[in-house]
């Protein structure tokens, strides 16, 4: 874009001299021609900053000169000086932005925090309904924060181009997502406490009957929500390998999922990947992993082993019910946005939410 820049800028000076010989013919073209180039360099993809500030400041240097002539070679010389030290000047503050952006979103390696998959973790195969509902989760996981990767790819691996590229030099009007902190930023996330936390050890729960029902939508509306919340798709980052992510923030549920007819009391996340057996992790707040990593963990009660068994086996969503209190647990499994850190196939079980509802 320099090189493209400088071009346009030589073909501008040359047309600056036009004035000179044939004053008011001569501006004319001087001025149609300027717009032509500017237009030029916008429609083949690029606004180019010091061009079109060349190009008005060589109208301002002509009118000058039409009324003092022998300052006419010293003002074309600092136009262009200043054209471009203007633009490199905003460039530079650009980079030292970009500098301190790489620093706040630096590449982080998920092998330490994630261990390669197990060889099993079935199912691959979905039942037609899961499937169905499955593919609705890919798609919306998928439109949820493409501008923030591109944004942080250009951050990392575009360093040299950029400068050349950077807003200073020319803004690509299609391609470029130019990283900004606003941009890269990620909401700020609320604590979000759960009304009736499952306790640590034995919860009377347990003693109760309980039966199994039918599943409704509504349920699995709910428990989708969930799951979707939970991920956080934006805070995904980019991903250039297992050892290179930037921008990631870890799953985190942002606020307890209900629909019109069903609210909830408790959420604990199964866990299959972190620990040697299952576990639930146990916390007052909705799960979020970067404190469930040190929060405490509880083996599965009998409800839990049994429904992630029937998880294992392809189900989605086993539901039970007490006199008072309704139960649920629900497979959290890898959607093809998730194989790049997580490996294994698309389908496998990750996790699952065990619920308590009203
Ligand atoms: C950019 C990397 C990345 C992507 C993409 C990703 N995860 Fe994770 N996931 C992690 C990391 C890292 C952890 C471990 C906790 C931590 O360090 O934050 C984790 C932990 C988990 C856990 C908890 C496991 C346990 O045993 O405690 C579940 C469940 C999970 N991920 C599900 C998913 C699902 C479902 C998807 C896709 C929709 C997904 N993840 C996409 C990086 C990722």
């Amino acid at each position: 874009m320099l090189y493209a820049g400088l071009f346009f800028s030589f073909l501008l000076t040359l047309l600056a001299l036009l004035p000179l010989r044939f004053s008011t013919v001569g501006m004319r073209i001087f001025v149609v021609s300027g717009l032509f180039l500017s237009g030029f360099t916008i429609y083949f993809g690029a606004i180019l900053p010091p061009v079109i500030l060349h190009f008005f400041l060589l109208f301002v240097a002509l009118e000058i000169a039409k009324k003092r002539p022998r300052l006419y070679p010293i003002l074309i010389l600092g136009v262009a000086v200043g054209a471009y030290g203007f633009t490199t000047l905003y460039g530079l503050g650009d980079q030292l932005e970009m500098a301190r952006l790489r620093k706040e979103y630096p590449y982080e390696s998920m092998e330490d925090r994630l261990p390669s998959p197990p060889a099993e973790r079935g199912p691959h195969e979905l039942s037609p309904d899961g499937e169905a509902r499955f593919f609705d989760q890919e798609i919306l996981l998928s439109n949820s924060s493409q501008k923030r990767i591109q944004m942080l790819e250009n951050l990392h691996e575009e360093k040299v181009e950029r400068f050349i590229n950077g807003p200073g030099f020319g803004i690509s009007r299609m391609r470029y997502a130019t990283p900004s902190r606003k941009g890269l930023e990620l909401e700020p996330v609320e604590l979000w406490q759960q009304p009736s936390p499952t306790p640590l050890t034995g919860s009377s729960l347990e003693a109760e009957p309980w039966t199994r029902r039918p599943v409704d939508d509504d349920l699995f509306k709910l428990h989708g929500a969930g799951v979707l919340d939970f991920v956080n798709p934006r805070g995904f980052g980019y991903f250039k390998d297992r050892q290179h992510v930037a921008g990631f923030q870890s799953h985190l549920m942002r606020k307890m999922p209900l629909t019109d007819t069903r609210s909830v009391d408790s959420i604990d996340l199964v866990g299959l990947l972190l620990h040697e057996k299952p576990v639930a992790y146990v916390s007052d707040e909705l799960p979020r992993m970067d404190k469930l990593r040190q929060a405490p963990t509880r083996p599965l009660n009998d409800f839990e082993t049994a429904g992630l068994a029937k998880l294992r086996k392809a189900e989605d969503l086993i539901v039970e019910s007490s006199s008072t209190k309704m139960r649920m647990l629900g497979s959290i499994r890898s959607t093809k946005q998730c194989l790049e850190c997580h490996g294994g196939q698309r389908g496998d079980l990750l996790g699952a939410f065990s619920y308590t509802l009203k």
